[in-house]
């Protein structure tokens, strides 16, 4: 919680203030010569050397406490924060790959990313290759292999938990495909969406990811009153986004970083009681007869085999992410969200308080109608972020909606 913050920097104020300042002044010009030179990469910084603030699209105190407190969770040696998720994603991806350069994704990803990746990569020459949930290592090797551009392959994107579905993809063997296709001069770097599991429930960075990203507008944000995303990885990795981010001028604000600051001293509390809540409500649901199949990740049971080792092996808790399929179509769904009183019809998640929505026609709206299909992303599925109300209120929340269907 003070972790990153000094007090006496800032006349003794307990809690970090908002910087809300665009420029720093420098004491001297040979101090702001010597913070541009490290800032921009020209030398490099020496051991007892400070980086000075410069400029708010540079370096803020709000951001960089905010960011040394983000590594932690992930244990992370750096991080970058961004104004929203898709800032931090977009990023990324314009940093890491270049026209002819073969990006391979798992499939679904959030309709924001599926957009981005699908519609706007392949105008820069990106060219983009998904693979489906259930494909083995050796599958995907070949699919990469056929599509003529395997020498190019740059990067490896994957979202798991996958947002609506709950499918999982499997980190390690995710960088064990990206590892097969790295040669002596390219490295092909895996990125993970953590966003569904949040920095407490599942560390990518630790089971081979080189690049971890958030919409920090999630669990860490966690109130439903900002927008953020989060990159995390080595120095290396970061110093090269943190690069790009200066220039596109896509970092958070100070205020953004201070709410952000002040959101993750409830993160882990918050996040405990939303799971438990999560389990309740999903055991709920799965005994409801108007409930056709519920998507959540404690559902996985030693049954599924493989794909319950993997979460095993990945995923801390089952999460707060709940989907299920209302018997009937787009009209029954729409009843029971329809007759909500507590639970907000509203899209997003992480946050304190319960949502619902309807991916079909909201969040995944712009996803091509064959893969919704092919990925049950249909009109009778719900998806509910389940907040820090009491799980009896949730489920009695539930349980009228569903009758009224
Ligand atoms: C899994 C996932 N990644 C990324 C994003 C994009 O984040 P933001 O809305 O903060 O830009 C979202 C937003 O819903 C998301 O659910």
């Amino acid at each position: 919680m003070s972790y990153g913050y000094k007090p006496e920097l800032s006349e003794g104020a307990i809690k970090c203030p908002i910087f809300q300042t665009s420029t720093f002044v420098f004491k001297s010009a040979e101090d702001g010569k010597a913070f541009f030179e490290v800032a921009y990469g020209l030398r490099e910084q020496n051991t007892d050397e400070e980086p000075g603030l410069i400029y708010s699209r540079i370096n803020n105190p709000d951001l960089e406490i905010l960011e040394n407190r983000l590594t932690l969770w992930d244990e992370a040696e750096d991080c970058a924060v961004f104004e929203s998720g898709m800032s931090a994603i977009t990023t990324v991806l314009l940093e890491f790959l270049k026209p002819g350069d073969l990006l391979l994704i798992s499939n679904p990803v959030y309709g924001g990313s599926d957009h981005f990746i699908k519609k706007i990569l392949p105008k820069f020459g990106v060219h983009v290759l998904a693979f489906k949930i259930g494909q083995t290592k050796e599958q995907i090797i070949e699919l990469v292999k056929q599509s003529g551009h395997s020498d190019k392959l740059a990067m490896i994107y994957i979202e798991t938990p996958a947002n609506p579905t709950n499918d999982l993809i499997d980190i390690a063997g995710s960088k064990e495909i990206a590892k097969h296709f790295s040669t002596k001069e390219k490295d092909v770097y895996l990125a993970v969406d953590n966003t569904y599991l949040g920095p407490l429930w599942q560390h990518p960075l630790k089971i081979g990811a080189d690049l971890v990203l958030y919409s920090a507008t999630k669990y860490i944000g966690g109130h439903s009153d900002v927008i953020a995303g989060a990159c995390l990885g080595s120095k290396a990795l970061i110093k090269r986004v943190k690069g790009l981010r200066t220039f596109l001028g896509n970092m958070a604000s100070p205020n953004t970083g201070w709410l952000l600051m002040r959101s993750l001293e409830t993160l882990k509390a918050r996040m405990d009681i939303q799971a438990l809540n999560a389990d309740k409500v999903a055991a709920f649901l799965n005994q409801h007869s108007k409930v056709e199949k519920v998507y959540y990740l404690g559902n996985i049971t030693e049954e599924h085999g493989a794909i319950y080792e993997v979460k095993k092996r990945q995923c801390l808790t089952n999460g707060a992410m709940i989907s299920f399929d209302v018997k009937g179509g787009e009209a029954e769904a729409f009843a029971f969200l329809n007759n909500l009183k507590l639970i907000k019809l509203a899209v997003s998640l992480g946050s304190t308080e319960s949502l619902a929505e309807h991916p079909a026609t909201m969040t995944h709206a712009d996803v091509d109608n064959a893969t919704k299909k092919e990925l049950s992303i249909t009109e009778k599925m719900i998806r509910l972020s389940i907040g820090v109300e009491n799980y009896e209120d949730i489920i009695y929340d539930i349980e009228q909606a569903l009758a009224a269907v």
